[in-house]
């Protein structure tokens, strides 16, 4: 009688079998057993397993699958041989037609329990061209000690020691294999880890190495001192980033993407939060008199001015500012920091609010800013439905409707998605 609930739990769940009711947002698959809520790792909806409590969090039990005793109608042998153990992907135990349908219910899931909407417009996750081989970005994890060179294995801060990653672009597979031979001749830099991002001239790698392909030869020779720039070409836009700043990982669903987050959105004045390097920014130009762009990274900030005078456009500014402090000055009416053109521009009517925050989402006063604004139409772009979620709620509370939700899988075979939500007022 002195058990804690979590040794009672894991005392009388020891070898218990479950069915998993469907897959919930995080990845999770959904089970209940003795009135407890059950999170299931790595499973597909239908699956009747066995499972081991890993861990009690309240009344939810985090386990994982001991057996398989009936499996799901939708699962599949994932074809990595890292699976399981390496942290990077956890949709591989289901076909792709499960994961687009999965992606789809945790999306609903988040706009009906964390959003309180009763009326989801319809939507599809629009699938990836491939779904395999795509990631065009990496962060690799070495372990120097340990001569591991990997990702960290799920729930962990352990390199699984990868040889090849199943969803990596053949061009950071050879990068990848390149840095596994230096690390093999003990001439990789010390470094907890390694960014890498594709582009039309090759890779850019932070920190920099010197890395000759034993693969692919010459070419593939990076620079040893600083960190390449390179380029990416979406809907005849060029956009120039390196592997410290944030750019998409997957081209396939770019264009369709940036379609889908301006929709038909033209007008005088718009506003792009969290705007990167321009992606959004560029064709944000081409259809309104007055862009400004908010972005945080100094880096980034300069590429996307870069980008802009590259296309010469010259109808945007791009603000080097947190997106809280900025809106706070907007508020305060002190615009001394913008162009006048952009202060007069946002002293009149905003037409368009496109946000398009990190995982975390956008701060409360972020969106207290955005309200301020009271804009004509907001689009939302999330790689996280649950904080999207908690944000849309509070811009609905603020007097916006739902028009419309469009979803686009960019990370196949992972529990991630990136969803485009419209709001009108
Ligand atoms: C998800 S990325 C989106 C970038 C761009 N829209 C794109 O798709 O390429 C989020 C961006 O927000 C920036 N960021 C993060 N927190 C910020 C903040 N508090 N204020 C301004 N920018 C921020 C990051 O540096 C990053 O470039």
């Amino acid at each position: 009688m002195f058990f804690t609930a979590r040794y009672r739990l894991a005392a009388c769940t020891t070898n218990m079998e479950v069915t998993i009711e469907r897959i919930l947002p995080g990845g999770f698959g959904l089970a209940h057993a003795d009135d407890r809520t059950i999170m299931v790792a790595l499973a597909a909806p239908g699956d009747r397993v066995r499972i081991r409590v890993d861990r009690v969090k309240g009344n939810v039990s985090f386990a994982s699958i001991e057996e398989i005793i009936t499996p799901s109608p939708h699962r599949v042998e994932p074809p990595c041989p890292y699976f399981g153990r390496c942290g990077g992907c956890d949709f591989q135990q289901m076909n792709y037609r499960a994961q687009l349908d999965a992606k789809a219910e945790m999306i609903r899931d988040c706009l009906r329990r964390l959003a309180r909407i009763e009326n989801i417009p319809d939507f599809q996750v629009t699938a990836a061209p491939d779904p395999w081989h795509y990631r065009l970005r990496a962060q690799w994890q070495y372990d120097a000690v340990r001569q591991r060179l990997g990702y960290f294995e799920s729930g962990s801060r352990n390199v699984c020691d990868v040889a090849e990653c199943a969803v990596l672009a053949p061009t950071l597979q050879n990068t990848f294999e390149s840095l596994r031979a230096l690390m093999t001749a003990g001439s990789l830099p010390d470094s907890r880890d390694f960014r890498a991002a594709a582009g039309n001239e090759g890779v850019s790698i932070s920190p920099p190495v010197h890395c000759i392909s034993p693969t692919v030869g010459e070419d593939s020779v990076l620079d040893s001192s600083v960190v390449r720039d390179i380029s990416r070409t979406i809907q005849g836009e060029s956009y120039r980033f390196n592997a410290e700043s944030f750019f998409q990982a997957n081209d396939g669903l770019l264009p369709a993407l940036v379609e889908a987050a301006l929709g038909d959105a033209r007008g005088r004045t718009a506003l792009e939060l969290y705007c990167g390097v321009g992606l959004f920014t560029l064709p944000l130009a081409r259809r309104f008199s007055r862009v400004i762009g908010v972005e945080s990274d100094q880096a980034a900030a300069k590429f996307a001015r870069e980008n802009l005078a590259g296309a010469s456009l010259t109808n945007a500014e791009v603000a080097l500012r947190d997106v809280g402090v900025w809106l706070d000055d907007v508020k305060r009416h002190d615009l001394s920091r913008l162009s006048a053109e952009s202060a007069s521009a946002l002293q009149g009517e905003i037409d368009f609010v496109l946000l398009d925050p990190p995982r975390v989402g956008a701060e409360s006063r972020v969106i207290a800013g955005v309200l301020g604004l009271k804009p004509h139409t907001i689009a939302y772009v999330s790689c996280d439905p649950a904080t999207l979620a908690r944000d849309l709620k509070k811009l609905i509370v603020g007097g916006y409707r739902l028009a419309s939700i469009s979803a686009f899988d960019m990370f196949p075979q992972t529990h991630h998605v990136e969803t485009i939500v419209h709001l009108v007022a």
